[in-house]
């Protein structure tokens, strides 16, 4: 069944089925950008430092697509975007709709053509709204396969694109597992003294090592096989790096509605009210047994 079948009878909003219809549209214009990329980084072999600058441009890239897109079509009336300082508002919009996007996440991993993504999150009304009264999340994950994993009202699917650029059901209903996996971004040296001993206790019940460098791609996995991702604050940056707006609540609302949950080591995530559009979190998201166990070190520090 196609996403947009799927959609219809799922009875979500019509406004709503739109927008994400759309959006997952782009994906085949990012997608050519990886190609167009990777040609020109041949062209220009000799000078490696040139394929640098290829890479950054590909983050902006991915932003003009959805922006420019949405500017066309008016189906939202504001975006905020990690590659953007300010709010984009559109003018005469169809629908109230805010969205947040991190166009291309992962993306110091495109010149080794490792997994990137697209995360988005869709707020009925502001884009500085919290978490958890976003209207739906969704990602693309330009993989082996090109998925889109999507949560609008009735549960966590996912649908991958075929031949004709088209969204097929993958699999319907996404619940997290129990499972064993844990990745840890930052550096060992810089963790807290909580974060540090929650991470011990893991690695001695025999969770095991999995991080890529890309956001989407490792709590992708960990939406399949259980465990836990943190970006944690560490020494010098209490706030940790990932972006509340772009990262952490998209993908966090996925992993919440999957039957998973979120924390910034001491509340949910989802419940946090943002300030401004670049605000930073540490991040915990995964099994809701990892996400209550560093909440319970953290307070008893
Ligand atoms: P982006 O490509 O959007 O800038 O995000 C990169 C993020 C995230 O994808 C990943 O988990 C993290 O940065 C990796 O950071 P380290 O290089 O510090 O491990
Ligand atoms: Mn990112
Ligand atoms: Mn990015």
């Amino acid at each position: 069944m196609y996403l947009k079948d799927f959609l219809a009878q799922e009875k979500t909003d019509k406004n709503l089925a739109e927008v994400i219809l759309f959006l997952s549209s782009q994906a085949q214009d990012v997608k050519k950008g990886f190609l167009a990329a990777a040609r020109n980084a041949i062209a220009d072999e000799k000078t490696k430092n040139m394929y640098g600058e290829e890479q950054m441009a590909l983050d902006k890239y991915a932003d003009g697509i959805f922006i420019n897109g949405l500017k066309k079509t008016r189906l939202v009336r504001s975006i905020a975007t990690e590659e953007q300082d300010h709010i984009i508002e559109i003018e005469n919009p169809k629908n109230d709709f805010g969205i947040v996007i991190d166009p291309l996440d992962g993306s110091s991993l495109i010149d080794v053509n490792l997994c990137v993504g697209t995360i988005i999150g869709i707020c009925k009304g502001s884009v500085l709204d919290a978490g958890k009264d976003m209207i739906a999340a969704m990602y693309i994950l330009y993989g082996p396969l090109t998925t889109l994993t999507v949560s609008a009202g009735s549960g966590v699917h996912e649908f991958a694109m075929d031949e004709a650029g088209e969204f097929f059901l993958r699999q319907r209903d996404i619940r997290i597992p129990e499972g064993k996996i844990y990745a840890p971004g930052a550096l060992r040296k810089d963790y807290l003294p909580a974060h540090a001993q929650w991470i011990a206790r893991l690695e001695a019940a025999g969770y095991k090592l999995r991080f890529s460098g890309s956001f989407v791609a490792d709590v992708h996995q960990i939406l399949h096989k259980g465990g836990v991702f943190t970006y944690p604050g560490f020494a010098g940056k209490e706030k940790g790096k990932l972006r509340l707006l772009f990262e952490a609540n998209p993908m966090g609302k996925i992993i919440t509605d999957a039957g998973g949950a979120t924390s910034n080591g001491k509340t949910a995530i989802l419940s946090v009210k943002p300030e401004k559009i670049d605000q930073r979190t540490p991040v915990y998201i995964g099994g809701k047994k990892e996400i209550a166990s560093i909440e319970t070190f953290m307070r008893e520090r």
